[in-house]
């Protein structure tokens, strides 16, 4: 199981968005979900269609009133259940000011659910108050949306430098993430911030990007997800890779075996596939992708992994009759098609497939972290 803090002191730069279409994504992954709004405004809660500013949740469970069992709205959406914020939340930092163990409540009240999800999404509130704090501390992973048409990497620094402070106080390991959000790689703003990240949190980007789209406002708006919303939309098919991403580096940690739907880089029987590393891009890995029934004069790979461009970074090979493309990649999902003799098409030799924004399909590609 897994629990995913999604959190930035600064305020609208899209962690309630992060949080309502992930889970809503992992939802429709078979995962069980759990998704928490611990943000006063209930902006996650309304964004999902549900008013429970009047019911009881968190304040209850914080005032050992309730369980939080008993506060879990099934199933709001497919295969997501929600702990909508309610008016009391607002509340709850006064009264856990005077608890002992004030930080770890959420931790302990979250402990009897452990069993019954793969993925609880926190979504909290634009500040590092206390709410933040047992959001952080319980969490196994950080999200942090970034957005990229108003960034300071100030607020960054400042979380960075909390959760370094949770981790040493609790002896904890706490990966965080920066996601772009409303990400515009056209535009010299956006270049200049990717640029500013890489530079200041080298290790911290993660490599999904989400676009901006009228429909994300929208979405909220009718109380939808945007893959019911929008399911075409630019921030759609960023959060169904991001989904996707998630589950594939759950792979790679101790506590859950999740269904990553991809084709594994590793799957050819290529000696190649022992995956060199050069010094200088020790993450990347060597990729070869083996097709072997596809009868054509000319073929060509494009992807995420060399901004499809067609065969740009790709070695061709050709072997009995058997086409080989080979890059490197950092671990990831990566969405792929291919040009046969000069005609797009999805991989007709993997069934992992994803739609993409122009209403054809993409095909998806695992690099695994490890080897
Ligand atoms: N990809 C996107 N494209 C366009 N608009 C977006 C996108 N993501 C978020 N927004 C819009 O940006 C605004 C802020 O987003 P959101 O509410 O998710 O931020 P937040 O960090 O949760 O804010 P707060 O700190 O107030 O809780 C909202 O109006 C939302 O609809
Ligand atoms: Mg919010």
């Amino acid at each position: 199981m897994h629990i995913i803090a999604i959190a930035n002191q600064k305020g609208g730069c899209g962690k309630t968005t992060t949080a309502i279409n992930l889970a809503a994504e992992l939802g429709r992954q078979r995962q069980r979900v759990l998704l928490i709004d611990m943000d006063p405004q209930a902006h996650a809660s309304l964004g999902l269609g549900i008013k429970a500013h009047c019911q009881q949740g968190l304040y209850e469970v914080f005032n050992h009133e309730l369980s939080l069992a008993q506060t879990i709205l099934p199933q709001v959406i497919e295969g997501v259940d929600l702990v909508a914020a309610t008016v009391t939340l607002a509340a709850v930092e006064p009264l856990l000011g005077d608890q002992p163990g004030r930080e770890r409540q959420l931790l302990e009240h979250l402990e009897p659910l452990k069993d019954h999800y793969d993925q609880i999404l926190i979504d909290c509130p634009p500040s590092l108050g206390l709410l933040s704090i047992n959001a952080l501390r319980c969490a196994t992973r950080i999200l942090t949306p970034l957005d990229a048409g108003f960034f300071s990497l100030e607020g960054v620094h400042q979380l960075r430098a909390l959760v370094g402070l949770l981790e040493e106080k609790y002896a904890l390991h706490l990966p965080m993430e920066i996601l772009l959000t409303q990400f515009d790689g056209h535009t010299r703003l956006a270049q200049t911030l990717l640029e500013q990240v890489r530079q200041q949190f080298p290790q911290l980007l993660h490599r999904v990007r989400i676009r901006p789209t009228v429909r994300a406002r929208e979405a909220v708006y009718f109380g939808k997800p945007l893959c019911q919303y929008a399911p075409q939309s630019t921030a759609a098919s960023d959060y169904r890779r991001l989904a996707a991403t998630m589950l594939a580096d759950a792979q790679h940690r101790p506590s859950v075996a999740p269904r990553a739907p991809t084709r594994s880089a590793l799957e050819n029987d290529s000696e190649d596939n022992s995956m060199s590393l050069s010094r200088e891009k020790a993450l990347r890995q060597m990729v070869v992708l083996t097709f072997n029934d596809i009868e054509c004069s000319r073929l060509q790979l494009a992807g995420d992994f060399n901004d499809w461009v067609p065969d740009q970074n790709v070695e061709t090979r050709k072997l009995n009759g058997r086409w080989q493309k080979v890059f490197t990649a950092e671990p990831g999902v990566y969405e792929y098609r291919l040009l046969v003799d000069g005609k797009w098409q999805a991989d007709p030799t993997n069934p992992y497939e994803i739609p993409n924004d122009l209403g054809g399909i993409n095909s998806l590609l695992q690099v695994p972290a490890q080897l």
